[in-house]
């Protein structure tokens, strides 16, 4: 049988890691998918770009309609990112009647439902496993390894940028902007770094494994996004004083009310594995009613970690190439007529609990008032701790931990902290959660 031809739209980072290992393991592949698998065309923007792959035997056009429009082409293969010129080809790709395979997690957690649709409608493939957490599986993990059990909540550290930038900083003391340069030479970056920093691309990782959790439409208009370029060092420290690591986490819960849908830094006891997650790793706990809680670990980001899961998204389009279109796995896990409609909860409806930091007068009596405070908003408190004024400053750091309590409380004993004449500044608040797996 001849070799499945594949257009590779973009031959960047992922793009030339794709094309390596397509190579490099051409006969185990061929041997996997019952079928050669070889890249025929492929775009990139400049044509004289050194490039960290061979293009020999490749056509290469700067031009990625002519890619999607090629009848050689079975399986196209988007690699460019962002959610314009993406949407347009892997829309026409899908028009044209080709399977579609894509790491780009912003595309599909924006317009996964209407690119879903229309494949569903074409009958072709839209897989996307390299989208969530780099080289991890975890997309096959929920939506096939788990799929006999009712998903309570998953929590995952799924930047690898993010979580590279705060480990060397906490490891090495190094300074936020060398590190995220860095992690851009490493090709971990986003095309806009803020993405990354900014908790954007882990809501818009987190909205796709909600959906195929749970079995809801993708909605990352309602993720609730906090990024870490306000974590300070001595934040960092103090948490680790009171035993807890803190780390970006991407979290969302199935709760009476409605589905959590939230990414934000987290303080984590540091005795659980997710908390010594380091460097570009990522993972992601997921609890499921039957099998309890599962860790899923690897390479958050990178040329061929994320390969790898591109190439194994090619390789099951390849393998169902010949199959009945009824009867596939469903992008988002659940048959899309069964998709239920449970409400996403608004940050202020979140329970959680907290570590607050905030800077008071070396007075007496501040103690009081902030505790009558959080007392009156009925938030109790687990540990405090206070640091006294160092050098000529006079005030003293006072560091909380709270048991769990709705958002809004604290949003409201926080302006009134604030307002505390006694209280400089704003309130530090990150939220803790204990991923106790009971
Ligand atoms: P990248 O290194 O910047 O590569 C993007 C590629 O797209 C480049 O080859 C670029 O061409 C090409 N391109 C951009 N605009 C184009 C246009 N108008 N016409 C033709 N080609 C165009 O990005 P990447 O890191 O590989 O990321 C690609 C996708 O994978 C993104 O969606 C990203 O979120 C996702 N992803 C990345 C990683 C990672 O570790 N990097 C991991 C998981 C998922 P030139 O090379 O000529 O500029
Ligand atoms: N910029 C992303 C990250 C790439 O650092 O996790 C992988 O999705």
């Amino acid at each position: 049988m001849d070799p499945v031809k594949v257009g590779l739209l973009g031959l960047g980072t992922v793009g030339g890691g794709t094309v390596n290992v397509l190579q490099r393991n051409a006969e185990e592949i061929t041997r996997r998918a019952g079928r050669g698998i070889v890249v025929t065309h492929a775009a990139a923007r400049d044509l004289n770009k050194p490039r960290i792959c061979s293009t020999e035997g490749i056509t290469v056009t700067t031009t990625p309609q002519e890619v999607v429009d090629d009848p050689e082409v079975a399986i196209v293969v988007e690699l460019i990112g962002g959610d314009t010129l993406a949407l347009d080809l892997v829309m026409r790709a899908i028009e044209n009647g080709k399977h579609v395979v894509t790491a780009n997690k912003a595309l599909i957690a924006k317009h996964g439902n209407k690119i879903f649709a229309a494949a569903q409608a074409k009958g072709v493939i839209v897989a996307f496993e390299a989208a969530v957490a780099g080289g991890i599986p975890i997309i096959k993990a929920i939506r096939e390894g788990l799929a006999g059990n009712r998903i309570e909540w998953l929590a995952g550290i799924i930047n690898g940028t993010g979580n590279f930038i705060l480990t060397e900083m906490r490891d090495k003391g190094r300074d936020f902007n060398d590190v995220l340069k860095e992690a851009q030479e490493l090709g971990y970056a986003e095309a806009d770094p803020e993405f990354d920093v900014e908790g954007i691309d882990a809501a818009h990782k987190l909205t796709i494994l909600a959906s195929i959790a749970f079995g809801i439409p993708l909605q990352f208009e309602k993720a609730f996004t906090e990024g870490i370029t306000k974590i300070t060092r001595e934040d960092v420290t103090y948490a680790e004083e009171l035993g807890y690591r803190i780390k970006h986490l991407g979290i969302t819960r199935r709760t009476d009310k409605g589905i959590e849908l939230r990414v934000h830094p987290t303080l984590i006891p540091e005795r659980r594995l997710i908390a010594n997650v380091d460097g570009v790793m990522n993972a992601v706990l997921v609890k499921g009613d039957a099998v309890g809680p599962t860790l899923y670990y690897g390479p958050g980001a990178g040329d061929e970690p994320t390969a790898s899961a591109v190439v194994a998204d090619i390789i099951d389009v390849v393998r169902v190439l010949t199959s009945d279109p009824e009867n596939r796995v469903p992008h988002l896990a659940f048959q899309p007529d069964s998709l239920s409609d449970l409400p996403i909860l608004k940050m202020e409806d979140v329970e959680t609990a907290y570590y607050l930091r905030m800077q008071a007068k070396d007075e007496p009596g501040v103690l009081a008032d902030v505790t009558r405070i959080l007392g009156d908003k009925g938030i109790s408190i687990e540990a405090i701790i206070q640091k006294e004024p160092e050098g000529d400053s006079t005030e003293a750091n006072i560091i909380m931990l709270t048991h769990t309590v709705v958002e809004k409380q604290m949003n409201e004993a926080i302006q009134k902290i604030e307002s505390l004449d006694t209280i400089s500044g704003e309130v530090v608040r990150i939220r803790m959660e204990s991923l106790d797996a009971s």
